[in-house]
């Protein structure tokens, strides 16, 4: 039992002041788990629909948010084979992350290799897997593709810039004002829309006037009209997340208007397949460890998690924010 352990937890759906930090006594580790000391913990905006109650409370009393985190393995429960205490490892999976140390099933689990620091790893097993995903199975890009990618200056959006410029694709980035541009452009965006300066669809327009192959769209309510309106004859609509709000006003009848497709993309339906995390976690690590991908990251104390949900939500970040147990 390890008495020292804390989390952030809340007792009932709210703004970020809900989170508040508890005392946790940690079990020893299940059969088929083990035992993380947390070095450093993603935040992300999964984070924020379950603190708030967008999505479902996974527990009715209590919640600690956090679905990425780095650490060192401390403790290896029956049945667990490949791996001891002291290995470096990280994971992403809904929920319980926010806390100094937890136990987690060992097949959630991947090694880090010699080179990714815990932060770097933190930041980007959730972005980042997600950004494969985005890339190769909701849509299996090909160089030279029209892409329109919103919220590009955020954590996933740095990741999936240059992501796909090592692909060969140029994308057309969003982000609201001049420096999240800037921020956008220096990570793989070909090109930038300040969504906030004006319309983006008819800026889209010009800059691609036979529309776009793919739309990635994780605003949700302020923008998935109009992305939809972006697209080329038989392109794909990727909604993978509702930053500004839950869609309400689609109908089927609007995909009618270009035979165009549309996937609403869940990470952890890739990652459940032990092969594809494998597989996507080695491909990540290498573009990172090669300098393809360079990962843009703040750092918090695990303590000021309200406060950085705050800011997530109020749209004052880039990147990707860790905090620190
Ligand atoms: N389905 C999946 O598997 C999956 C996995 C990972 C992430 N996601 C989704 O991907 C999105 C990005 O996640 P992230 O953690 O990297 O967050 P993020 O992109 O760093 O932050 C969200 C960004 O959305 C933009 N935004 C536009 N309207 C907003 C509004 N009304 N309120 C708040 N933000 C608004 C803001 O950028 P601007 O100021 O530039 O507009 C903000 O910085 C989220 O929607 C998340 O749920 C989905």
């Amino acid at each position: 039992m390890t008495d020292s352990s804390y989390a952030m937890a809340a007792t009932g759906p709210g703004g970020p002041e809900v989170l508040a930090r508890i005392q946790t006594t940690l079990a020893a580790p299940e059969f088929g788990e083990v035992q993380i000391e947390h070095r450093a913990i993603g935040v992300n905006f999964i984070d924020c629909y379950f603190r708030s109650g967008l999505y479902p409370w996974p527990e009715p009393e209590r919640l600690i948010p956090g679905a990425e985190a780095a650490g060192v393995i401390s403790a290896v429960g029956p049945g667990v084979s490949g791996w001891k205490a002291g290995d470096r490892v990280a994971y992403t999976l809904p929920n319980n992350a926010y806390a100094s140390a937890r136990n987690i099933a060992a097949a959630h689990v991947v090694r880090l290799p010699d080179g990714i620091s815990f932060e770097t790893a933190a930041s980007v097993m959730l972005k980042g897997l997600t950004t494969r995903y985005l890339v190769k199975d909701s849509f299996a890009l090909r160089p030279g593709q029209q892409v329109l990618f919103h919220a590009a200056a955020g954590g996933v959006g740095l990741l999936a810039g240059q992501w796909m410029k090592a692909m060969g694709v140029h994308p057309v980035g969003t982000a609201g004002g001049p420096e999240k541009c800037a921020l956008a452009r220096s990570h793989g965006f070909a090109e930038m829309i300040d969504y906030r300066a004006g319309d983006f669809r008819a800026a889209a327009r010009q800059l691609v006037p036979e529309g776009f192959h793919v739309v990635y769209d994780s605003v949700g309510k302020d923008t998935l009209l109009a992305s939809l309106k972006c697209l080329r004859l038989h392109g794909t609509l990727v909604n993978f997340g509702q930053s500004s709000g839950a869609v309400s006003d689609f109908r089927i009848a609007d995909l009618a208007a270009g035979s165009f497709h549309l996937t609403r993309p869940v990470l952890f339906h890739f990652t459940s397949d032990r092969k594809w995390l494998e597989r996507a976690a080695d491909e990540l690590f290498g573009l990172i460890l090669d300098g393809r991908i360079a990962v843009q990251t703040q750092s918090e104390p695990l303590t000021s998690a309200a406060k950085v949900h705050a800011d997530l939500e109020g749209r004052r970040t880039t990147g990707s924010t860790v905090l620190i147990p």
